[in-house]
């Protein structure tokens, strides 16, 4: 397309940009920015086109691009060219993630580099540490109020040890993910300081105001993320005597967006990441990104707009590096964050399933899948060239965020269900051998969240507490039909630090004051490698675990069908413990895998007469690619164990 305005700009800005940025090669870079510019051009015109400063600003975020790229390796240059040419390759069936905290896994980054073998030995080839960057001790929310976006925390090491942990991770061909905290900034990072000591420039970075008048009026819709530790959105800065808004808690600062000095600023500290050699950044809180008064300040369709334009500018400089959505909505909302009206993704090309993750939970608590289904089957149809990041633990809290016309559809009445759901995964329900704990009840709305390890909420350290044989096997049973579904659903899985150890809860947070008011650290515990050592042992649970992942991940990586290509199809069976869908190979259509999960304690069957429409032979024969046997089958019916599942295949 030519579009004149643009192109215009166009040429009076390369004719603008700073001489020792004209001189270098920049060759791929100018073909991206033309391809891109126009539109670059339009969203930067849409969001900040008002301001007398538009043209300089525009300058700014060129020369921003510009500079990136020439930071840019020569190496990652490389990889961007490939990755352009095989553009699906992150569809692949071949990734199998893991998100851990450095000092969780090991002493820190230079250690960590040390064990990567671990990751190998699992079959793990996608690895997110955790925010890894300056925070404030005791007011650090897990990494995520960060003082200084270009500073490791030097407790984990430097950005030398950073770059030798990139560096090996591409030896072994694993992808390193880091986060990029864009909606807020620590209270003590340089600029909100120099907002509190009254630089205006500074406090435009932030949502700064005299009283609380306006405060008072973005409230009124606001929700609360935090009601018991930091209730309000809020908070009064004594130093600059102004109130600022801190959606999360009062020492992370909301970043303004309506600023475009805020959004170049962060384009910059994100092509600096992309250049240390990061595949994936996982972008932050990515819901909040625009505040306006009269609405809950999250999903504003402006988050979106300022998502595109930092994937198109962040195309141009780095294209090989993608973008993962922390957006925790609902479903509606969520496939959003892939780009609306587009076919590949135009704003993030991963985005996080929490949806599934809850559906999953609810299984697990009610022993059947109704709720499942109807979720599953409302989950909207997602773009192609875009995936989920499955999962059934990560280093938050588990809402249960579900649609209440799902909830009543698959009969239950919303607001009792979801008390029943805190009260079974904190132990309160008779019988319940979860060992979750409450987090941040809403007195208000009721509304209340849940924290606990994958093995204590499924009843591993109920079980191992008790001696209890048969609650620690069921825990296992549990854990592993949690994972061979977000193996085989369809998009990237990626466990959680412990979980393939069965790592449980971690009391050690309420002595350290920076943390006991926040049980989330409950699930963000350090591995014990001696322990760890018994994956080795045959007869231990950490070898049973360990083991059964280990093989589950390598058959998925030679299972086709389990690659994200939209090509999944839900089965409705007459089992209401059962969940059932089949996967196919998007090139060969009649290779297929029927994945069955029996989420009951006792035995269940599947009925395959049901299956006829689907091109199921009824009294066909099966395959379990995980067992590597037949699966028990009587007449046309296949029968599974208490928490069992199955990857069939016909022969
Ligand atoms: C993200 C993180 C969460 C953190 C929040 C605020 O959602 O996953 O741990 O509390 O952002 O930064
Ligand atoms: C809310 C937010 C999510 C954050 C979480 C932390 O669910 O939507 O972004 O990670 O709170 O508990």
């Amino acid at each position: 397309m030519y579009e004149q305005v643009s192109h215009s700009l166009l040429n009076a800005i390369l004719d603008d940009l700073k001489p020792e940025i004209r001189r270098q090669d920049l060759r791929h870079f100018y073909t991206r920015l033309g391809a891109n510019f126009y539109a670059i051009y339009s969203l930067f015109f849409t969001l900040y086109g008002h301001r007398v400063d538009f043209k300089a600003q525009m300058l700014r975020l060129v020369e921003t691009m510009a500079r990136g790229y020439i930071d840019r390796s020569a190496e990652l240059e490389r990889i961007d060219i490939e990755r352009e040419q095989d553009h699906n390759w992150f569809l692949s069936q071949k990734w199998v993630g893991m998100a851990l905290y450095t000092n969780g896994f090991a002493d820190n980054l230079a250690d960590l580099v040390t064990k990567t073998a671990y990751f190998q030995e699992l079959g793990i080839n996608l690895v997110h540490i955790m925010p890894i960057l300056m925070c404030p001790t005791g007011k650090s929310d897990g990494g995520y109020a960060v003082s200084d976006f270009r500073q490791v925390d030097d407790r984990l090491g430097d950005l030398n040890d950073l770059r030798r942990v990139a560096e090996e991770f591409r030896k072994r061909d694993i992808l390193l993910v880091l986060d990029v905290v864009m909606n807020h900034t620590s209270d003590e990072h340089e600029w909100a300081r120099k907002a509190s000591m009254g630089d205006s420039r500074y406090q435009d970075y932030y949502f700064v105001f005299d009283n609380r008048e306006i405060p008072d009026m973005f409230e009124q819709t606001m929700p609360q993320i935090f009601p018991e530790s930091a209730p309000g959105n809020f908070t009064w800065n004594a130093q600059m005597q102004k109130w600022v808004m801190t959606v999360f808690h009062d020492y992370q600062w909301d970043l303004n967006y309506s600023n475009p000095e805020v959004f170049i600023e962060m384009l910059d500290i994100i092509l600096f990441w992309a250049n240390q050699g990061v595949d994936i950044l996982r972008l932050d809180a990515v819901a909040f990104l625009w505040k306006k008064i009269g609405s809950s300040c999250q999903n504003e369709r402006n988050a979106h707009l300022i998502l595109q334009l930092m994937k198109d500018c962040c195309q141009v400089t780095a294209p090989g590096v993608l973008f993962i959505a922390e957006a925790i909505v609902t479903p509606l909302e969520v496939i959003k964050y892939f780009g609306e009206d587009a076919i590949i993704a135009k704003e993030c090309e991963i985005a996080y399933n929490a949806t599934l993750m809850a559906l999953l939970w609810d299984a697990i608590a009610t022993q059947n899948t109704k709720l499942l289904y109807q979720g599953v089957k409302n989950l909207p149809a997602k773009l192609e060239r875009a995936t989920w990041l499955n999962y059934v633990r990560c280093h938050d809290d588990i809402g249960f965020g579900f649609d209440d016309n799902d909830i009543r559809a698959a009969g239950y009445e919303p607001y009792a269900h979801r008390q029943f759901l805190v009260n079974y995964f904190s132990g309160q329900f008779e019988g319940s051998p979860a060992r979750g704990m409450v987090f941040m009840r809403n007195e208000t709305t009721g509304d209340a969240r849940i924290s606990g390890s994958l093995a204590s909420l499924a009843g591993l350290e109920a079980g191992q507490e008790n001696n209890d044989q048969g609650l620690i096997d069921a825990a296992i049973k549990k854990i592993l039909l949690l994972h061979s579904l977000i193996l085989s659903f369809g998009g990237i899985p990626l466990f959680y630090n412990g979980d393939a150890l069965g790592v449980v809860n971690d009391y050690g947070y309420r002595d350290d004051p920076g943390k006991s008011d926040d049980n989330r650290w409950i699930h963000r515990p350090k591995i014990n490698w001696d322990r760890a050592e018994l994956r080795k042992k045959q007869g231990t649970t950490e070898y049973s675990l360990f083991n059964a992942m280990k093989k589950m991940i390598a058959i998925r990586k030679e299972t086709s069908a389990f690659a994200d290509f939209n090509n999944r199809e839900v089965v409705e069976v007459d089992n209401s413990h059962l969940l059932c869908f089949i996967r196919f190979n998007h090139d060969r259509p009649s290779e297929r895998v029927l994945v069955v999960a029996n989420f009951d304690a006792n035995p269940q069957y599947l009925d395959l007469y049901l299956l006829r429409s689907r091109g199921i032979d009824p009294f066909g024969q099966f395959i379990d690619a995980y067992s590597g046997g037949k699966p028990a089958q009587y007449d046309r019916r296949i029968v599974l164990q208490g928490y069992q599942f199955y990857w069939l295949t016909e022969i």
